[in-house]
């Protein structure tokens, strides 16, 4: 087995060879698979994939799995929301499980996080993240911290505006959503004091303005489709018709762990008066911030986000 070792960052995820069952078949496709190589990691894409029946993501599976799942690995809220909004949003007083069987009328939107703690889920996420391996690791080097999130959304749910540190590819298995992404790294979407809040702390919310809505890229998802997100990239996703699951396989490269690491150490430039430099975007590097953000967190006994996600 080819074991990766986060030694930057304290854990040791096995991701190889031999790591999930054999599939006699590919979930992407061999043409999805040339499109994400062509793509990653910087430009958001569509792709086919083969996953929309899978036994271990069925409602009853889902509904089972969130029982097993730590408390804190389920988040769950009423889905009538609007795109942008201040803090988290209200529950519904539903259970969880409840929540899942009855999706359909429960006017919820419910997150099963890092699904890879159950070995089943581990598996399936391993298996469809090996077939991506060599497009990834031949870009952003190894490829680290597999994990898994498992979306069930009532009809017309909206998952509001935000960003997230991980490669993301997003598969619909039930139902069909949209998800309107931004460009990763501009500004004007997302201003680089709160990137730089998150990586020590701070929420992943992002503030919206209607003016947004004319420059975002649209990305209709029905079962059988995904979407790649670039790591930060600002989207928000809205439900379709009919109560949707979707499927998010995530992974952290040593080009996303040096980007995190250099906003943790502009966030302390800032506090000391600096104006620094955003980070540099793929195929840029981000190392000599990376290593004094590094160097500055053994010197410290708080940790900053980029070494706790
Ligand atoms: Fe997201």
């Amino acid at each position: 087995m080819n074991l990766r070792t986060e030694a930057a960052h304290g854990a040791i995820f096995p991701v190889g060879p031999g790591a999930g069952p054999a599939r006699p078949q590919p979930v992407f496709p061999p043409r999805a698979q040339q499109v994400f190589a062509r793509n990653y990691p910087e430009t958001p894409h569509r792709l086919d994939h083969t996953l929309a029946q899978h036994d271990l993501l069925t409602l009853d599976s889902l509904a089972s799995l969130a029982t097993r799942l730590p408390d804190q690995s389920v988040e769950y809220n009423c889905g009538d929301l609007p795109i942008g909004i201040d803090g988290k949003p209200g529950a519904t007083g539903l259970g969880i499980a409840e929540t899942i069987r009855h999706i359909a009328t429960s006017n919820s939107w419910a997150v099963l996080k890092n699904v890879e703690q159950v070995p089943a889920y581990r598996s399936l996420l391993l298996s469809l993240l090996e077939e991506l391996r060599p497009a990834i690791e031949r870009r952003t080097g190894a490829m680290l911290r597999p994990q898994g999130y498992v979306f069930i959304s009532s009809p017309d749910a909206v998952t509001p505006y935000h960003f997230d540190p991980e490669h993301n590819i997003l598969l619909q298995l039930v139902g069909s959503k949209v998800m309107t992404q931004f460009p990763a790294g501009d500004p004007r979407f997302a201003p680089d004091t709160v990137y730089e809040a998150y990586h020590t702390g701070g929420a992943r919310e992002l503030r919206w303005n209607d003016d947004f809505a004319a420059e975002g890229t649209e990305f209709a998802l029905q079962a059988g489709q995904a979407v790649y997100v670039p790591v930060m990239a600002p989207h928000f996703v809205r439900n379709g018709r009919v109560s949707s699951i979707s499927l998010s396989i995530t992974w952290r490269s040593d080009w996303s762990f040096a980007e995190a690491d250099a906003r943790a150490f502009n966030h302390l430039l800032r506090r000391l008066g600096f104006t620094p430099r955003a980070p540099g975007r793929w195929p840029a590097g981000n190392r000599a911030k990376a290593l004094a953000s590094r160097a500055i967190r053994r010197l410290s006994p708080r940790k900053s986000r980029a070494a706790q996600d």
